[in-house]
């Protein structure tokens, strides 16, 4: 598999990073070099000046891009798990990206099902009128036009969905 740039994007509780992780071990077990860069992760660092407003969010994927990129140079398979709520963060995530292999993955689930899930609180918090400009509820989550892929995880178990992923990614080498 050469080197390149896996973008999942969507709502909180979506599965992002559960899809990444899983996908990461995966082609680790293959011997492939593997970076992933998950939201939480770089806004401890990185970008942990920037906050959830859509201005902040866009300098959030713009930086984000930029390390993709750097990474995927050096020879990794770099997966990216970022909300990228709007249609101009991904507009800026292809532009940094533009020489770029890349498939972007719209990990998809319901609110009711993000909700239901809920694996950090946040929804819960949200309900309780502790925390402002939340995707999907004060701030604007807009589904893409056209994704590369889609996959739906509201009925499917993890290991299903890196199947159909991974077959996406590289259809040439069927996972087994
Ligand atoms: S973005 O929109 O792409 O810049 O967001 P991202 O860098 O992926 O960061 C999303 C994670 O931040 C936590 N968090 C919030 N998400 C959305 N809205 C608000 N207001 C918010 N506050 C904190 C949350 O853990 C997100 O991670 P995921 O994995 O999506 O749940
Ligand atoms: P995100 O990073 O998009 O916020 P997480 O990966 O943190 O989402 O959380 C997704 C939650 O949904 C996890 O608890 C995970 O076990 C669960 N889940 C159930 N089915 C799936 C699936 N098909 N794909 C990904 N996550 C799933
Ligand atoms: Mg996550």
């Amino acid at each position: 598999m050469q080197p390149q740039v896996i973008w999942f994007f969507g709502l909180s509780g979506a599965g992002k990073t559960t899809l990444s992780d899983a996908v990461a071990k995966t082609l680790r077990q293959k011997g492939i070099a593997v970076k992933q860069l998950d939201g939480d992760d770089l806004r401890r660092g990185l970008n942990s000046n920037l906050g959830f407003s859509l201005e902040d969010r866009l300098e959030n994927i713009r930086r984000s891009a930029e390390v993709a990129k750097l990474f995927m140079e050096s020879g990794f398979v770099t997966l990216c798990s970022f909300i990228t709520p709007t249609e101009e963060t991904r507009r800026v995530m292809q532009q940094v990206l533009h020489n770029t292999p890349l498939t972007q993955v719209y990990v998809q689930a319901s609110l009711d099902t993000c909700r239901r899930r809920d694996p950090k609180g946040f929804y819960l918090k949200v309900d309780r009128g502790e925390i402002k400009n939340f995707t999907g509820i004060d701030s604007l989550f807009e589904a893409p036009r056209h994704p590369d892929v889609t996959i739906t995880t509201d009925h499917s178990s993890v290991d299903v969905c890196v199947h159909i992923l991974l077959d996406a990614i590289n259809p040439t080498q069927p996972c087994d």
